[in-house]
């Protein structure tokens, strides 16, 4: 237990040696699992639980405390996996969370009705000295998420929201740069296609006083506006002056294409990302794609469309929906194919203007390097007026 100030303690976990989320995100600094007990004059809350393996650390870390109440805030079972165990040591103590969450408990984990309050939105809930009011903040990051604000220490407990996959043994954060990088990770794998909703749920709480805010997921903010502003930035509309490039290459047809093109575009003042997907940590892709303004793939052609791995990656821009304005495509065949049907088509979820590909057969030659040029022009007149 950790007293973060009067009677309001972290009683989570820190997961270090984890690597990966869903099977699919990579950790490259593992992540944490925070959970808080707040002790008031007459109940006592726990806020979130931890992800099933921790569980024994959540208990031990309580000790014999009674608990009252357990505020849940999000389904996915990182948060919840452990209340079964919560509730086979304290009996009595009840659930407090939204109808929506109530029902995704039920349906995920199986406990009883009976085990549940349910909250409206900005509804009260007194624990003697110290109150909670719970704010519904759908979608950070599924639809029943929901934050509580202790009114009395001014902290706001966010859950996913504003969190980051950080293991650290600092409780606050130290080093703002660090946790920069790692909250932006976060935003861009969990809460990025949701970005809409995120600023109506920066609006709704932009009138609290917050002191400290408390994620479910890495350090905590004793200065807020340090978070709020990045996800201000981050979720707004406003692109810079960037081009993203997932590529892949076969045989160096693709390569000599995506080396001359980055040259060309550095040379127009253009900053450039190139990501080779044979190598790329998929998660650095999607920070990537956080406030680039263009993207541009590059592959060969496999039979008759992208090789694979670039279909993995535009699949995973199309679900993450950045903000991108505009998309190309540039890359080689051997003897034909439909490789620029197949990459835009699968970009529905997306707003985006595309720029004429670039597709040659084998090595590029003289002409396709102008037309290189031509696209890296292209792009440099779209990027006017972007910083
Ligand atoms: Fe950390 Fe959406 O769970």
């Amino acid at each position: 237990m950790r007293e973060i100030k009067k009677d309001v303690y972290y009683v989570g976990a820190v997961d270090w040696d984890r690597r990966l989320f869903d099977e699919l995100i990579p950790l490259p600094d593992g992540t944490s699992y925070n959970v808080y007990l707040i002790k008031g004059s007459e109940k006592t809350a726990l806020i979130d639980t931890v992800d099933p393996p921790m569980e024994h650390g959540l208990i031990d870390n309580l000790r014999d405390i009674k608990i009252d109440y357990i505020i849940a805030h999000h389904a996915e079972q990182d948060h919840s996996g452990a209340l079964p165990r919560i509730l086979e040591k304290y009996p009595d103590a009840k659930i407090v969370t939204n109808p929506k969450c109530k029902t995704m408990l039920m349906d995920l984990l199986h406990i009883p009705d009976d085990k549940f309050i349910t909250v409206n939105d900005r509804e009260i809930l007194s624990l003697g000295d110290k109150t909670l009011e719970f704010i519904y903040a759908p979608w950070v990051h599924w639809p029943e998420t929901m934050l509580t604000y202790l009114k009395e220490d001014k902290i706001l407990f966010t859950c996913d929201f504003l969190g980051s996959h950080l293991a650290a043994s600092d409780l606050f954060v130290t080093d703002e740069s660090r946790v920069y990088e790692a909250a932006k990770r976060y935003y861009a794998e969990i809460m990025m296609p949701f970005r809409t909703t995120i600023r109506k749920n920066l609006e709704k709480i932009k009138d609290l006083k917050i002191d400290i805010i408390a994620p479910s997921h890495g350090p905590l903010y004793d200065n807020p506006e340090f978070i709020l502003d990045a996800y201000r930035d981050w979720s707004s509309d406003e692109v810079k002056n960037e081009v993203v490039i997932p590529y892949i290459s076969m045989h160096g047809s693709t390569k000599e294409m995506i080396d001359y093109f980055v040259d060309a575009l550095i040379e127009r003042g253009i900053t450039v990302k190139p990501f080779n997907l044979t190598k790329t940590d998929i998660g650095e892709l999607a920070m990537a794609l956080v406030d680039t303004a263009t993207i541009v793939v590059g592959s060969p052609t496999v039979l008759v469309g992208p090789h694979p791995n670039v279909v993995y990656a535009v699949y995973l821009v199309n679900v993450l929906r950045p903000k991108v304005k505009f998309a190309s495509i540039i890359g080689s065949y051997g003897w034909g194919g439909r490789m620029v049907e197949q990459v835009a088509g699968m970009l529905t979820n997306v707003k985006v203007e595309i720029l004429d590909p670039v597709i040659v057969k084998g090595l590029p030659k003289k002409e396709d390097f102008k037309a290189l040029d031509r696209l890296a022009d292209e792009i440099l007149s779209k990027h006017r007026g972007i910083e």
